[in-house]
């Protein structure tokens, strides 16, 4: 069995290479709903059924585990697939979010003046405002959705994200934040834009510095899990629509050129 790793876009492919680093005798298999993404301006109730259409394929095709590797997806999905769905269906297999894996590490930084960027959707969900104030009630949380960033990550956009990103910063800025979560997976390509528009003193969270590592520890703390994960350390990239830019924008986030198949559901 291998462990599948879902985003609704291309980006998603940033944070897998990481993965993939730290975890390599592991087989993977990626999907991207390239056909219907980004995610992140749509409306709940859409989010949740093209998620639990996603990651039923991903099931359906031998994943024991899916990583969920979409803050969306995890804000508006990821609760009820794994209570209601997953044990009727697919008992016995895991799906894993990026959600609160990021809170854990973030509170280990003892910060009271936090910022999340994120999707319009994740911030509408405030699922980060919800799972960090379960432990920590103290800290001010200041949230700004950022819902032309994908578009631009997706279409090879870059040189034209700095003032768009500057002024999605500035409200945080303004409140002083210490640390700013980038609550999309995308927004990794960003982090060091973002870090040079904010200044030293603002700590900017990136999700591929966190969830290899807490993925990692997971397998070690779930051998039952990760011994039927096959280990050939082989990885197959799906997505649900394929067309001829998406191969150069998938070598650009993955670090290498990589063969897209279409993925049928
Ligand atoms: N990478 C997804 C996330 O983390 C992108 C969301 C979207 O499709 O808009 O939120």
């Amino acid at each position: 069995m291998k462990i599948g790793f879902f985003d609704s876009g291309l980006g998603g492919l940033f944070l897998l290479k990481k993965v993939v680093k730290v975890l390599p005798q592991y087989d993977y298999v990626f999907l991207a709903d390239l056909k219907r993404s980004p995610y992140g301006n749509r409306s709940p109730q859409v989010i949740y059924d093209f998620t639990r259409e996603s990651v039923d394929y991903l099931l359906k095709n031998d994943c024991q585990l899916v990583v969920v590797a979409c803050n969306t997806a995890s804000a508006l999905a990821l609760r009820k697939l794994q209570q209601e769905y997953l044990p009727i269906k697919y008992p016995g297999r895991r799906i894993l979010g990026v959600v609160v894996p990021t809170i854990e590490e973030v509170l280990e930084y003892k910060i009271s003046r936090l910022g999340i960027l994120a999707t319009r959707a994740t911030v509408g969900s405030r699922v980060y405002i919800k799972e960090i104030k379960k432990l920590d009630p103290k800290i001010k949380i200041f949230q700004q959705a950022a819902p032309l960033l994908v578009p631009l990550i997706e279409n090879n956009g870059l040189r034209w994200a700095e003032p768009i990103l500057r002024a999605y910063l500035a409200p945080l800025i303004n409140k002083k934040v210490e640390a700013i979560i980038l609550g999309c997976t995308h927004y990794s390509v960003l982090k060091k834009m973002v870090q040079k528009i904010v200044g030293p003193k603002v700590k900017v969270i990136s999700q591929d510095e966190i969830i290899p590592e807490k993925l990692a520890d997971y397998l070690v703390k779930h051998r039952e899990i990760a011994e039927k994960i096959s280990q050939a350390g082989k990885i197959i990239f799906e997505t649900t629509d394929l067309a001829p830019d998406f191969c150069q924008t998938a070598k650009k986030w993955f670090g290498q050129k990589i063969k897209l198949k279409k993925a049928a559901y």
